[in-house]
């Protein structure tokens, strides 16, 4: 009886482990709970790539003409041409993504912006900080 009972006290704590691995939370390309040396600047960007700097995101947004076609309060734009970035609130990866490579009548930004660049931009515009 005893025995039975401990391999039963391990098959709940394997269970256990292994949902605490997987459960619940959602893939991260930036581990949270690493300890020791994390690279605090990474190069690179786009869909599975580090999130994008949403401070230096609000530059870009102004310099790279965003601003012309989007209403977006934070960058303190009224472009009417593309859709209200306040109101659409657009996922982070879709937002590399249309930045990116464009779409609808917005123009494709990759080859004026460096991935980085895309990557902050899309943080400023997406909706990631709002929930
Ligand atoms: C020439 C006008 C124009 C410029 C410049 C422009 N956009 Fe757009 N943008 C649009 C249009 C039009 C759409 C809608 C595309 C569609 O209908 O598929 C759009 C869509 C988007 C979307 C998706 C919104 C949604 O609701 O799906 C995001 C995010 C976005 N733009 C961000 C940006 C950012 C950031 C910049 C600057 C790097 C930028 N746009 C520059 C016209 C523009």
């Amino acid at each position: 009886m005893r025995r039975r009972w401990l391999v039963l006290a391990i098959g709940c704590l394997l269970l256990l482990v292994a949902a605490g691995c997987g459960g619940g939370e959602t893939a991260s390309p930036t581990p949270e709970t690493v300890e020791g040396t994390v690279p605090t600047e990474t190069e690179g960007g786009g869909a599975g790539g580090p999130e994008g700097d949403a401070t230096a995101g609000k530059e870009i947004f102004t310099s790279a003409g965003c601003g012309s076609c989007h209403t977006f309060e934070k960058a303190g734009s009224s472009g009417q041409v593309g859709p209200d970035l306040d109101e659409s609130k657009t996922p982070y990866d879709e937002a590399v993504e249309q930045i990116a490579n464009g779409g609808g009548a917005m123009p494709p930004f990759k080859d004026q912006l460096s991935e980085k660049q895309i990557a902050d931009v899309a943080a400023f515009v997406s909706a990631s900080e709002s929930g």
